[in-house]
């Protein structure tokens, strides 16, 4: 499986967004656009942003009823990008209708994961607010398995629970994985299950999924280059 680092473009428009990555001179970095993005520039973005040479992860995290999630990802299919995303609480059914919509007449599709509980969900918030009285790790184990067993190609998860989802789901099952922190970062803004690109090196993360750490740095280019090395490189 090929390591990579995805920047999270969290920003709100396409001029932002175009000024930001122009800094990356030596090494085109993949992209995750958002929500935030995707919904204020709608397709002609992720068009722009492929054109530039960059890999793309749309992250809509889709999550409704099987047909209307089949349909949709029938429409994002003709985006062109490498990796797209949905809740695994939607269902295995959701899963199956979503591969569906995803493939195009000749079986070709983008990588399809499943989103296993936010990196911004603790355990208290799992039993208190989701009602969901197993584990974090035990509930993430689980999503992932379902997420497998339906043919998705891997998940978003924490770092922290990389190593196990491998151990269930098999080494070629890729995490992708936010909830990323350097060390000597200040407070970890709404994320709770982190980790340093060094230490998620060592866990069976395939992807980090990094944003504010680098886009909100003073030297942005300097610290995606540094997540490279702590992650890829050392
Ligand atoms: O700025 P930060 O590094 O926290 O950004 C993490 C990115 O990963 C955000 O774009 C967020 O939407 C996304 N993400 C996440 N947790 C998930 C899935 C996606 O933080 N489970």
């Amino acid at each position: 499986m090929a390591k990579d680092v995805i920047i999270a473009c969290d920003f709100p428009s396409k001029n932002e967004t175009l000024e930001f990555l122009k800094q990356f001179k030596d090494r085109k970095p993949f992209v995750k656009i958002g929500m935030e993005l995707f919904y204020a520039e709608g397709p002609t973005i992720v068009h722009e942003i492929k054109a530039l040479g960059h890999q793309i992860f749309l992250d809509l995290k889709l999550h409704d009823i099987p047909n209307t999630v089949k349909s949709a990802f029938r429409v994002l299919a003709n985006l062109d990008v490498d990796l797209v995303n949905l809740h695994a609480a939607g269902g295995s059914e959701m899963m199956r209708q979503a591969i569906k919509g995803l493939t195009d007449e000749n079986g070709k599709r983008p990588l399809l994961i499943a989103v296993t509980q936010l990196t911004s969900t603790d355990d208290k918030m799992l039993k208190n607010e989701l009602l969901i009285p197993k584990s974090m790790e035990d509930t993430v184990a689980h999503y992932a398995k379902n997420a497998a067993e339906n043919g998705l190609d891997g998940v978003v998860c924490s770092p922290l629970e990389a190593a196990t989802i491998k151990n269930i789901c098999g080494q070629n099952f890729i995490t992708v994985t936010p909830g990323i922190r350097f060390a000597d970062e200040q407070g970890k803004d709404d994320q709770k299950r982190i980790m340093t690109p060094a230490k998620a090196k060592d866990t069976g993360c395939d992807y980090l999924v990094v944003g504010r750490p680098i886009t909100k740095a003073k030297d942005p280019v300097e610290q995606y280059y540094r997540c490279i090395r702590d992650f890829i490189d050392k």
